[in-house]
């Protein structure tokens, strides 16, 4: 075992308090700058180490528990694909999607250097969460592109009600908030065919905080976000996260699948956080104050500012602050 994964194990095997760094480096018989080392390459690995000085350190994420094999069995027409760390499962599944346009693949990572979120934004993605990219090879238009974001958020919802029993909203166009904090993020991509120059497969990328402990999100999340879980020690034994993805997944395809029957679309509007509450909406270099009040068929959100006047908003580029 190397240095890293021995203090790895140390560290949880002590979850439940501080370990020194003398501490750490006289039970594994190594230097005190070999233990600093390992903490700071394991966090590079995406495991989140509280450090606290005169304390020590506690480890407070864990690896999600997946399997190919489990994930492959439960997804038949997938290609799966697993990984312990990527930069971004979107981009990876984007070059899949160069590579074999018409094959559907899923691609799960445990932990993402790189996480990409909309508007140019970074995902916060240590071990503990479940980032996963669905590459579903079907031409569509722009203009569907919002349809397919709105479908995922609806699979999403509906798999962590299934398989976790938790009940999400839907903070428009596709965050999942559970008591009032986000807990799931959705960045759909499309992928243009080289020949055809039309969009060729979509890639649906998902994170859901999983296990990640309150206390492990920086400070800037800490008010906003959450997990489906406090921590690994509250994920019950018989929770299956391989069930979880295998849901999502099958729950998105089948709802692409019947993409203009526009199902979704009533669990879409039922589930919204917004409707009938006031919002702050920030597009372009714009910010009004307005009502959100209803959803149309293009999964658009429907505004009312004080004035009375309605403005019906679609652009990906917007964002919405619930006002309290
Ligand atoms: C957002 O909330 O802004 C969207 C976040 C989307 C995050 C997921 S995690 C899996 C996939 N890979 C990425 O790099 N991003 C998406």
């Amino acid at each position: 075992m190397t240095s890293e994964q021995t203090v790895l194990h140390l560290l949880e095997q002590n979850r439940n308090r501080y370990l020194s760094g003398q501490e750490v480096a006289n039970t594994l018989h190594i230097t005190r700058s070999a233990v600093w080392k390992a903490i700071e390459s394991l966090r590079d690995q995406g495991h989140v180490i509280e450090g606290i000085s005169r304390r020590g350190y506690r480890l407070l994420t864990a690896t999600t528990d997946l399997q190919k094999e489990r994930l492959a069995g439960l997804l038949p027409s997938f290609e799966v694909h697993l990984f312990d760390s990527l930069d971004s499962t979107n981009r990876y599944a984007k070059v899949l999607a160069s590579e074999h346009p018409e094959k559907p693949a899923l691609v799960v990572a445990t932990y993402q250097s790189g996480g990409r979120g909309r508007l140019g934004r970074s995902f916060f993605s240590p071990k503990g969460g479940l980032y996963l990219s669905v590459l579903l090879p079907m031409a569509f238009n722009l203009e569907s592109a919002q349809l397919i974001t709105s479908a995922a958020s609806v699979a999403a919802l509906e798999a962590i009600e299934q398989v976790g029993g938790m009940r999400c909203q839907i903070k428009w166009v596709n965050d999942l908030y559970l008591e009032g904090r986000k807990v799931c993020g959705i960045l759909t991509e499309g992928v243009l065919g080289v020949e055809s120059g039309r969009l060729s497969a979509v890639v649906v990328g998902i994170g859901i905080n999983f296990c990640i402990p309150q206390a492990a999100f920086p400070l800037e999340l800490q008010g906003t976000a959450t997990s489906l879980f406090d921590g690994p020690s509250s994920v019950p034994a018989s929770f299956d996260a391989n069930l979880l993805v295998a849901s999502l997944v099958e729950n998105l395809h089948a709802l692409v699948s019947k993409l203009p029957d526009r199902s979704f679309l009533s669990v879409y509007r039922e589930r919204s956080l917004l409707l009938g509450r006031k919002v702050t909406v920030h597009q372009d270099r714009q910010t009004f104050s307005a009502t959100a009040v209803s959803i149309d068929d293009e999964a658009h959100l429907v505004v009312q500012d004080d004035q009375g006047r309605q403005s019906v908003l679609s652009s990906a580029e917007i964002s919405i602050r619930l006002e309290v």
